[in-house]
């Protein structure tokens, strides 16, 4: 397995002046959540998410030599976002390039134009930033193989999936589908805490095409950002139970994934869904991101879900979004039953329909 050493290169066989590359990456959806860091982007706990399909980042890198004397004057790019410059994220970008840089010493020695946008509306409330940090690895990583053409493919995919996780962690698992493991697991071979893997045991039928929709109940920027909840988790009076949790979560579901056990697997996502806005609700200071209408949401789906016995659950991430999970036997009734009952609780009606998906593709 690797470490992070190994992904600090020695020396590069070739050399390349100038160039272009385009990849996609998808977002992703957390069943057991990764809430809690240490150092260096180290999660406190693992976590599994589908990849979804639908809602991703196309980014294309093209990519210059400097002059060998401006190379002291620190990284060299232009951000386009949706054809347009745009000034506020180049801090992010920049930040995310510091932290790569031991991994990818050529950054400083070209300039680069990033061109990117989303497949799904901006300030949607969905972060873009898992699936916007893979598309940025993916083409390093594609201009490190021209540098160094011997790397194996398995190198390729962990090192993308470990640079995207020094720029968000949930990035990580935005570079393969269909599921994927973040962070060390007993049970689970080859899972690491440095970046995601393909979830290594049998999946059942029942999960195979998995559907996500997701309710956009609330697109305004959330008033608490990921990363300071993350921080909030230092000191946390349930934070060591709440980790230990993830764990036993996370084996429950390699038996879910196994049997095909649906029940099962709706009480897994459901509880660690409320149990990531609980810890939101008990850190100092305490902070709610659920508004009324994730609340009304919710209760819908129990009441739909006792009254029809379809096999619907919901899940959330750091927002007041609802993620509706579902086999996809079933999604010509759910779809009713969300045209029906929650399009009304969704921001101008606004929902978007994704399934489980493959990871990052070059295009
Ligand atoms: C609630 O990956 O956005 O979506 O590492 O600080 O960039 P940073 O955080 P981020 O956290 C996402 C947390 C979550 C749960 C999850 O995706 O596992």
């Amino acid at each position: 397995m690797f470490t992070a050493a190994d992904f600090i290169p020695k020396a590069y066989s070739s050399t390349i002046e100038s160039g272009t590359f385009e990849w996609s990456a998808p977002s992703n959806i957390a069943l057991v959540k990764y809430w809690g860091k240490k150092e260096n982007q180290i999660p406190a706990n693992p976590s599994v998410s589908f990849t979804l399909k639908n809602c991703k980042t196309i980014t294309r890198l093209c990519f210059e030599k400097r002059d060998a004397s401006s190379v002291t004057n620190g990284f060299s790019f232009d951000l386009l976002f949706e054809g347009k410059s745009k000034e506020d994220f180049k801090p992010k970008i920049r930040k995310f390039l510091e932290r790569v840089e031991a991994y990818l010493p050529f950054l400083k020695e070209y300039h680069f134009t990033i061109d990117t946008h989303n497949t799904f509306p901006h300030s949607s409330g969905i972060a873009s930033s898992a699936s916007g940090m893979a598309a940025l690895a993916m083409n390093f990583m594609s201009l490190e193989k021209l540098l160094n053409p011997e790397m194996s493919d398995e190198y390729f995919y962990q090192k993308a999936s470990f640079l995207a996780r020094l720029g968000s962690g949930s990035a990580c698992r935005s570079v393969k589908g269909n599921v994927v493991v973040w962070g060390n697991q007993a049970n689970i071979e080859r899972s690491s805490d440095l970046f995601g893997v393909e979830f290594p045991h049998a999946i059942h039928e029942n999960f195979r095409n998995y559907q996500d929709t997701i309710l956009l109940v609330d697109k305004g920027e959330k008033q608490v950002s990921s990363t300071v909840g993350h921080d909030l988790m230092h000191n946390h009076p349930y934070a060591e139970r709440r980790f230990a949790q993830a764990h036993e979560n996370l084996d429950k579901l390699i038996a879910i994934f196994e049997s095909g056990n649906v029940e099962e697997f709706i009480k897994v996502v459901e509880s660690e869904a409320l149990t990531l806005h609980a810890m939101m609700m008990t850190s100092m200071p305490y902070y709610i991101l659920m508004k009324p209408n994730t609340l009304q949401i919710i209760n819908a789906i129990w009441k739909f879900r006792a009254e029809t016995k379809t096999p619907v659950c919901f899940t959330l991430d750091a927002g007041a979004n609802v993620h509706v999970l579902y086999p996809e036997n079933v999604s010509k009734k759910v779809l009713q039953f969300i045209k029906n009952e929650l399009v009304g609780f969704c921001q101008n009606g606004q929902y978007i329909c994704d399934e489980i998906g493959k990871g990052a593709i070059a295009l």
